[in-house]
């Protein structure tokens, strides 16, 4: 069956805004992937229940055990948000305080801690990437989760692979990990594993095509109303890039994910059936909980068919003291519209994710509060009720400062160096410049968010936040190195004072040139970015700063501090310019990890994770930057396919300045001896097979005097209850549209087992494409005098004329000393040489013939062997 097919049902079922849908909707079933064929989102129903599938059995009994104690309001209470600023994290749900169960606690960031004392500011995604570390990403999600349990968090709001990445104006992306799916797969999986080890549940996003800032909600633009974009794509791009991996994070275990604010296809990401329940909850078997972002949710009913099983912050708009679901939520299962099987799912799925990872044992009261630092003030900030003592201050950062310095030098990237570094520390006159080598005049966590860029930047702007406990400066780190050796440091921090730079440059016998770009989350407009970048270049006049420091020094290293890729044209060939480095967004430690790599205390083995164009236009489509249709939904299509980052490069054979994977080291490393070796492994068998039944874990009377609100209740102002107002249900609902005869979409009440996807049969897909066809062997030697890293790559070429030249698809960094070789190993999976097949429905390894490559970056690929594939097809 086509599952892309033009369907208006969607349309039908859309309470809170409404529908658009291209005009050209000729439905791909000749198994054509062409983008624009696409937009429409077939629908899905019913939304698969959890079975415990994988290693959920547990947790799954126990949940199940769990809510089926549990009355109707009960239900609803811990399904929907309490409302924004209502309770002490960025999002609760309500408690069951009859049997002693606290309100879940929802809190940011991907890198740390939001909103909160105490508490370490990691490395961003998008900079830990660099170090292509398995075990750096697990221990980094492991401390985040040790420090958001030891505040009373049950859910950390990341690891983020939406934005992937798909333009690197894209504000988001240094949240994420990189643009390429494979390597965001491995990264987001081993976060997920260190954080739900630590006893939280993490919460994967943002669910899918989240790619722009621009336009990503329903809203204001320069006055006028837009609603959300759309990103448009085909299944092929779906099921090759954007869903990789989150289907890696499934198979982790991610114990939520948050659907997101654009539509994609044209139907919203949180009433998405298609997204949510075919590919999410039906083909990759997702047994944890989908979670809105912060009002993403735009329809009660349509949304809990789609398949969301939570809402947060809860409210229609922040503090309107109504919801989506709370009352309506309750109205619908005793109308008779939603089956309570569904509320049982939904409820299961969050106490399932609960259980999981462990929180009926990990879990510790809530100790700090959001919205204040004060010691005592209001538990309900917005309703500025509840006075009390609302931050213990607790200290939860252990020394987890170590390993943050570590791993912010471990992903440093040394582009050029001339011979220069590492610096010995006694360089006569060491002249550092620029004020990214300094403290943000206000703190540095003086602009709210992030939301500026004065001063060095080690985080970007938003959400995906953490207050810093401190930040060492590049300044500092450099003075306390250089001082220890009684030389002479001196900088100027003023970017525009070109003379005494001029000055100072002629002096220097090195010239350090500290330069940044940023970028953030849409809310907050930076220098005219709302949240995307405008272009590439440098911010703060950094290429005038270098010009003006490189046209008086012939010694001078530049430091990059940025979100990604950045244009280096006017400056990266400069003989003057003896070294490059891309230090990315560093957190706490950014100027003693830099200047362990400067001083050769570290040395440098990070490898890009992203490509460094020449121009902005290199990269593919643009953003779009102004409405395209009035006031209706931007048409975002994702024409380029699964052809960005390094792909796009290789495909429209453009040089890029520095490659995806590319990264120097203070030794040099040579590759020999690739060994390709065939492993057994059976035939791939689609998953087929049905369902069970779902399971109706409580049988609620409708009587509507059953669920008013108690007698003697003290509530909250504009929290979100359960109860209803009303016996009579149209007032009760404050909806003028109750009642209204909607069809609601066929199959969605239905509990009769459902067919297994093909495609599917376990948490992340079917089992058997983790089947390991290949083992691939080489051997790396360290040519030079100083041990060192060096990130291992393995491509493939998949053959097939649509296939991108080369995919990554294994690494290892591997640790060498002088003179010695090392053998990197890498499995090759049956998923890893698939495509995905829209009219089978399945990956298949088709006969195009593949080849494998191993070398130093997508662009220095010295080893290759063909991989026979016949025998799995
Ligand atoms: C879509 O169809 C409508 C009605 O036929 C027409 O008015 C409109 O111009 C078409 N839009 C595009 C982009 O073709
Ligand atoms: C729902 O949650 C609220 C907020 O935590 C709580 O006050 C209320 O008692 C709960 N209701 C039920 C029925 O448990
Ligand atoms: C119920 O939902 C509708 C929108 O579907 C909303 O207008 C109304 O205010 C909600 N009612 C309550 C009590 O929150
Ligand atoms: C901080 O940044 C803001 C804009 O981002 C700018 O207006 C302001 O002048 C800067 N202040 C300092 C002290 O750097
Ligand atoms: C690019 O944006 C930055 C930040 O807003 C700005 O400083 C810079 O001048 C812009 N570059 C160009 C070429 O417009
Ligand atoms: C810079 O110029 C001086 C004087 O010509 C020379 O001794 C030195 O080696 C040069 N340094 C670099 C890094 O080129
Ligand atoms: C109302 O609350 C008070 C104080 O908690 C209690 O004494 C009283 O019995 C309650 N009344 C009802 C009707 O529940
Ligand atoms: C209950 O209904 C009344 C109007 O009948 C309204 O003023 C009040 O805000 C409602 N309360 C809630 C919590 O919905
Ligand atoms: C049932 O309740 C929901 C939530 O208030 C409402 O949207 C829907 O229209 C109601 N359906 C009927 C048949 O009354
Ligand atoms: C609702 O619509 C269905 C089909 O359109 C129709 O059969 C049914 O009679 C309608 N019910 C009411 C109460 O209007």
């Amino acid at each position: 069956m086509p599952r892309w097919r033009a369907q208006a049902f969607l349309a039908a079922i859309s309470l809170a805004s409404a529908q658009t849908f291209p005009n050209s909707t000729t439905p791909p079933t000749n198994g054509s992937s062409s983008p624009l064929n696409n937009a429409d989102s077939p629908p899905f129903y019913p939304s698969p229940w959890i079975e415990g599938l994988g290693d959920w059995g547990e947790a799954y009994a126990k949940a199940q055990a769990f809510v089926s104690q549990l009355t109707l309001l009960e239900k609803v209470n811990i399904t929907t948000g309490t409302g924004w600023q209502s309770d002490h994290c960025v999002g609760n749900v309500g408690s069951v305080p009859r049997l002693g169960f606290d309100s879940i606690c929802m809190q940011d960031s991907p890198l740390g801690i939001r909103f909160a004392d105490y508490v370490s500011a990691f490395p961003a995604g998008g900079t830990i990437a660099a170090a292509w570390d398995r075990g750096e990403w697990y221990r980094r999600g492991y401390q985040m989760g040790q420090e958001h349990r030891a505040k009373g968090v049950d859910v950390q709001l990341g690891p983020v692979v939406g934005p992937l990445g798909r333009n690197p104006k894209g504000g988001r992306n240094w949240e994420g990990f990189s643009p390429d799916p494979y390597l965001s797969g491995i990264a987001v999986a081993d976060t997920v594993r260190g954080i739900q080890d630590a006893g939280v549940v993490a919460c994967t996003k943002h669910y899918i095509m989240n790619e722009q800032e621009h336009f990503r909600s329903p809203g204001n633009f320069e006055g006028s109303f837009v609603d959300a974009i759309s990103s448009n794509l085909d299944d092929k791009t779906l099921h090759e890039l954007y869903l990789w991996p989150f289907a890696d994070a499934v198979r982790a275990g991610t114990g939520a994910i948050m659907c997101s604010y654009n539509k994609i296809n044209n139907s919203q990401g949180c009433q998405n059936s298609y997204l949510q329940n075919y590919i999410l909850k039906g083909e990759l078997g997702f047994q944890g909980f989908i979670m809105s972002d912060w009002d993403a949710q735009h329809s009660g009913v349509a949304s809990t068919f789609a398949g969301l099983d939570m809402t947060m912050p809860g409210d229609t708009d922040f503090n309107s003291g109504l919801s989506f679901w709370g009352p309506n939520l309750t109205l619908s299962i005793i109308n008779g519209t939603v089956p309570e099987w569904r509320l049982d799912d939904a409820a299961t799925r969050i106490m399932a994710a609960y259980y999981y990872v462990g929180r009926d044992t990990a879990s510790v009261p809530v100790n700090f509060d959001s919205w204040s630092r004060d010691t005592y003030g209001y538990a309900n900030f917005y309703a500025k009720t509840g006075y009390g003592l609302i931050n213990q201050h607790v200290d939860v950062r252990f020394d987890h400062f170590r390993s943050i310095r570590r791993t912010a030098a471990m992903s440093t990237v040394l582009l050029k160096n001339n011979g220069v570094l590492p610096l010995k520390g006694t360089e006569k006159w060491t002249a550092v410049f620029g004020n990214d080598a300094t403290e943000n005049a206000y703190g540095p966590n003086g602009c709210p968010d992030r939301g500026c860029d004065n001063g060095t930047l080690a985080m970007g702007w938003g959400s995906g936040t953490a207050d810093f406990p401190y930040l060492v400066t590049p300044l500092e780190a450099i003075k306390s190195t250089v001082g220890q050796n009684g030389g002479v440091v001196q900088s100027v921090t003023d970017n525009w004072a070109y003379s005494q730079i001029q000055q100072m440059a002629k002096e220097a016998s090195v010239s350090i040139v500290f330069v940044n770009a940023d970028s953030g989350e849409g809310y907050i407009t930076v220098d005219g970015n709302m949240g995307d970048r405008n272009n590439l270049t440098l911010w703060q006049d950094g290429d005038a700063l270098i010009r003006n420091v490189s046209a008086n020094c012939n010694n001078t290293i530049v430091v990059i501090h940025s979100v990604g890729p950045v244009l280096v044209n006017s400056f990266y060939q400069s003989p003057n310019v003896s070294a490059i480095l891309w230090a990315g967004l560093p957190g706490q430690e950014s100027g003693n990890a830099i200047a362990d790599i400067l001083y050769g205390r570290y040395n440098p083995g990070g490898k890009l994770p992203f490509t460094f164009g020449s121009d902005a236009a290199e990269y593919g489509p643009d953003l779009i930057y102004e409405p395209t249709a009035g006031s209706e939904s931007p048409q975002d299509n994702f024409e380029e396919g699964v052809f960005i980052d390094y792909r796009a490069f290789d495909q429209k054979n453009i040089t890029p300045v520095y490659e995806f994977g590319f990264g120097l080291s203070y030794t040099t490393f040579s590759y020999s001896n690739i060994k390709v070796t065939k492993v057994p492994a059976g035939e791939y068998t689609p998953t087929t097979g049905q369902s069970k039944a779902a399971p109706t874990l409580g049988n609620s009377s409708t009587d509507p005097a059953q669920y008013q609100w108690p007698s003697n209740f003290t509530y909250v102002n504009t929290f979100i209850y359960p109860y209803l107002n009303s016996t009579d249900l149209r007032t009760a609902s404050q909806d003028p549209e109750y009642g209204l005869n909607y069809t609601w979409p066929a199959g969605a009440t239905d509990s009769t087992p459902q067919a297994r996807i093909g495609a599917g049969g376990a948490p992340g897909g079917n089992p058997q494409l983790w089947d390991v066809l290949f083992t691939v062997e080489a051997t790396i030697t360290n040519n030079g005098t100083l041990p060192g890293d060096e990130v291992v790559q393995l491509y493939v070429s998949l053959g097939g004329e649509d296939d991108p030249k080369v995919v990554l698809r294994g690494f290892d960094r591997l640790s060498i000393q002088p003179g010695q070789s090392a053998t990197f190993h890498a499995d090759i999976t049956r998923r890893d040489v698939s495509n995905w097949d829209v009219a089978a429905q399945n990956w298949v390894i088709t006969d195009a013939a593949k080849t494998v490559y191993v070398g130093a970056s997508s662009r220095k690929l010295p080893l290759s062997a063909a991989l026979d594939t016949s025998d799995y097809r």
